[in-house]
């Protein structure tokens, strides 16, 4: 296995990308980078000041003077500093999980947190999990997996993953958000949800995140 390498994960909202990249970056002692939580950041204070989202202008200003920070904790967690303010929980408020495609397809948005994101890879040693990381923030990865699970799979976790923080939601209404945020994601012009060529893709339907994990560390030791 490479020393130091950069790994991509890529894969639609709820296939278990971000358990199985954190647990996957403690294993190996590399560097946790979350960038669904950039944009997410992003959007909580598009929200919280009012700016129109179709104001694209707006949105792209907004994100030159913003400052996002990934700072890892103890452990496998990393908090979300937004100019200063620790927004880790506040970013996962269902309104932000509704809106967040919205201000993730602004072309000016995503230059800018691409740029940020190729200077946390630089040194190598992270895993970075996304919907572009292996097919445009880091298209020179040295290992790129692309995660999967069916639409109810995925409404599951989410449904579940909202409940643990004490926040009901109805699973139908859920189920067509999801649907919903897939469907942007993937259409927009700009750096779409796509696998990239040469990622190994993983149905983690039926695995648990530890078997995920093995399936990928089991691929890098053999330097597929
Ligand atoms: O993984 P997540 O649910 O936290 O991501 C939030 C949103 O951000 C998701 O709807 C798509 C967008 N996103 C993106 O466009 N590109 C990335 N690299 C990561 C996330």
């Amino acid at each position: 296995m490479k020393s130091r390498a950069i790994v991509a994960i890529d894969g639609p909202a709820g296939a278990g990308k971000s358990t199985v990249a954190r647990m996957l970056a403690k294993r190996l002692g590399y560097l946790y980078i979350d960038t669904g939580a950039m944009y997410r950041a992003l959007t909580l204070k598009a929200l919280e000041r009012k700016i129109d989202l179709e104001d694209e202008g707006a949105v792209t200003g907004l994100a030159e003077e913003t400052e996002i920070l990934l700072v890892p904790q103890d452990g496998t967690e990393i908090r979300v500093y937004c100019d200063g303010r620790d927004v880790t929980s506040a970013i996962r408020e269902p309104e932000v999980s509704r809106q967040v495609s919205r201000v993730a397809k602004v072309p000016g948005v995503r230059a800018r947190m691409v740029e940020l994101q190729r200077r946390m890879a630089e040194r190598g040693g992270i895993v970075m999990d996304g919907r572009d990381i292996g097919s445009y923030v880091l298209p020179g990865a040295d290992y790129k997996f692309f995660l999967t699970a069916s639409l109810e799979e995925r409404t599951r976790r989410r449904w579940q993953e909202l409940r643990d923080r004490g926040i009901h939601t109805d699973f139908e209404q859920l189920k067509k958000e999801m649907a919903a945020r897939d469907a942007m994601d993937s259409r927009r012009p700009v750096a779409p949800l796509i696998k990239a060529p040469g990622a190994l893709e993983i149905d983690t339907s039926n695995l648990e995140p530890e078997e995920v994990v093995e399936i990928i560390l089991k691929h890098m030791e053999e330097g597929r």
